[in-house]
């Protein structure tokens, strides 16, 4: 199981997705345990304050060191024996390769995680640098854009990396199949009818020839990847018949 112990000032948020689909199921089969903190049950004055004014002035608010400490320090214990993830936009960046390295599942390799990962998500306009410094060990961005706050991310991540772990799809393969996961985009999918409004479903799918229709997803994947992102063809794994297909792309579009 993958326990993921969540510190945020909003738990509510989590709640409606955590309760839907896969997550939901991935939980139910104790593949996954998300627990929610909420960082002001950890405040000590009066009016469960979790912010301040900024040292050398300028607007916006910045959330307190002391209850982001104690609030992970008294659930991962001290010093903490896992990683502890501030959710930020100054970030390294995720993607499918950081998910399965946090999920600790090699591509298509049948092992169960056990492991516990602490979240942080931060609120206002930034946070108590010490707790950087001295308290979470990674941070990461979803993305080249300002959020309101990590909890989005954080859903993101954990969604991301529940995928991966073995038994929480309905399709065993399910996920050595996704977009990205072979580091490519995935091939087009239909189901019926086979005509909708005059559009047909490619004739090669209805075949029944279980080679060609594998051959044409796979050049259906490469062609999409090709157009769309060729930024990731230099990482995918790639056979000599997918070079022979990509060069005649090349080719072609040259002519
Ligand atoms: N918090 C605000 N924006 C974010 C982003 N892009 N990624 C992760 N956490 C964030």
């Amino acid at each position: 199981m993958i326990r993921f112990e969540v510190f945020t000032l909003f738990p509510d948020i989590f709640l409606p997705y955590l309760e839907s689909g896969i997550l939901h199921r991935a939980r139910k089969k104790g593949l996954v345990a998300i627990n929610l903190h909420n960082i002001r049950d950890w405040t000590t004055d009066r009016h469960h304050v979790t912010d301040d004014l900024p040292y050398g002035g300028g607007g916006g608010m910045v959330m307190k060191p002391e209850p982001i400490f104690h609030a992970i320090e008294s659930v991962l214990g001290d010093p903490h024996g896992c990683p502890v993830i501030l959710l930020t936009p100054q970030g390294r960046k995720f993607d499918q390769a950081v998910a399965a390295d946090l999920a600790g599942v090699p591509f298509d390799e049948p092992v169960t995680p056990e492991h516990q990962i602490g979240l942080l998500c931060g609120r206002y306009e930034g946070i108590d640098e010490r707790v950087r410094q001295h308290l979470v060990s990674d941070e990461i961005s979803i993305g080249d854009y300002v959020l309101s706050g990590g909890e989005l991310a954080a859903l993101v991540l954990i969604d991301a990396v529940t995928r991966l772990i073995p038994g929480a799809l309905g399709d065993p393969d399910g996920a050595s199949k996704d977009s990205h996961a072979s580091g490519l985009l995935e091939h087009p999918h239909y189901t019926r009818p086979p005509e909708f409004r005059g559009w047909s479903v490619p004739e090669i799918l209805l075949s029944g020839d279980h080679a060609r229709i594998a051959r044409w997803r796979r050049e259906q994947s490469l062609l999409r990847t090709w157009l769309r992102r060729p930024d990731l063809l230099h990482g995918a794994h790639l056979s000599d018949e997918d070079h022979r297909y990509l060069n005649n792309l090349g080719d072609a579009t040259e002519e």
